[in-house]
């Protein structure tokens, strides 16, 4: 009897160590398996997508200007302010300082993926409610409007 009520005790012992364990294990703060957290690369600030690097050019080049303004009036202006007044999206005053000229291109080359990946664009997606949907810009024609942005931020136009 005694050897039992020891060997019962033993077992009981177990199973509440048990229970403790796998409670805590599956308790809120549990950090996701591996599997589940994708690419786990640090932000660098640049976006993701095809551009990586991206060269000024100061000061700026006027054709490109205005280039980049014609496409910022036929396919941006419904939504985007020059002033730092948010419509749909966030104005652009500013948006040169805020983030590097390779995040901006990849956000409008890459807008889908940028709202799915980066956490900066699924900030602005928090705040503004709607997506912005991708407007078929070609590198060439985002690097024009790029162009555009920056003079928009006052940087000076060569002639
Ligand atoms: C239908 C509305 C709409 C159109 C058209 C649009 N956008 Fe957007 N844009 C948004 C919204 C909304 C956001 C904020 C992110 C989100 O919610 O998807 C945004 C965000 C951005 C940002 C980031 C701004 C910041 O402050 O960081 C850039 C850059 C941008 N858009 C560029 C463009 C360019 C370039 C065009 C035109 C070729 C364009 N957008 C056309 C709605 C639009």
């Amino acid at each position: 009897m005694k050897r039992l009520s020891v060997f019962l005790a033993f077992v009981l012992a177990i199973f509440a160590y048990a229970c403790g364990g796998s409670g805590d294990t599956s308790s809120a703060g549990k950090p996701a398996p591996k599997s589940m957290i994708d690419d786990p690369v640090a932000d660098d600030g640049k976006g993701v997508g095809e551009i990586k690097e991206v060269s000024l050019n100061s000061p700026l080049k006027p054709g490109m200007v205005e280039k980049g303004k014609a496409i910022y009036e036929m396919k941006c202006a419904a939504c985007h302010k020059l002033s730092d007044q948010r419509v749909v999206g966030p104005g652009w005053k500013g948006v040169t300082e805020r983030r590097k000229p390779e995040w901006i291109m990849n956000m409008t080359t890459n807008v889908d993926i940028m709202l799915e990946k980066d956490p900066a664009a699924q900030a602005l997606l928090k705040e503004c409610l709607v997506r912005m949907p991708n407007q078929n810009l070609s590198i060439g024609d985002a690097r024009d409007v790029l162009e555009f942005m920056y003079a928009n931020d006052g940087h000076e136009v060569g002639n």
